[in-house]
């Protein structure tokens, strides 16, 4: 019993740390409601029609402060605040650790 006990212990450990870890399927999955501005293969908005930066390939660190920074308001940009506002440290990590694993 107590090894059973033990063994649940490290195995809730084992998943809490994981979790806090980068996860790039779980950021493909999350990046799905961003495709319809960033994932037009010429970088170009649909509709209207205006140009959204090229993220695939770029530097993690770089996507996770710039994401960060429309959370938290330093960047501006209103449409890009609206989607960043709701993304948690965990989000963005694991966005931005699938974005950067792209072919740019
Ligand atoms: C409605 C269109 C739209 C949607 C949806 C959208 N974005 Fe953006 N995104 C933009 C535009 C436009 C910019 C450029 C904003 C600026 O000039 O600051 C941008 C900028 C960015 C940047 C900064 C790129 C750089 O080179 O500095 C990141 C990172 C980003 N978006 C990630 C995301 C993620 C992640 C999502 C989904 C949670 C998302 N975007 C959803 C239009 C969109």
């Amino acid at each position: 019993m107590k090894k059973t006990m033990l063994a649940l212990a490290a195995a809730s450990l084992f998943s809490a740390g994981s979790a806090l870890a980068a996860d790039p399927v779980a950021g493909k999955t999350k990046f799905e409601t961003c495709l319809g501005c960033h994932g037009t293969s010429k970088w170009v908005n649909t509709y209207p029609t205006y140009l959204v930066p090229k993220l695939a390939g770029q530097h993690a660190d770089y996507l996770v402060a710039a994401l960060k920074a429309y959370r938290d308001g330093t960047r501006t940009h209103a449409t890009m605040r609206a989607n960043a506002g709701s993304l948690t440290d965990e989000d963005i990590a694991d966005i931005a650790a699938f974005l950067s694993e792209l072919k740019p």
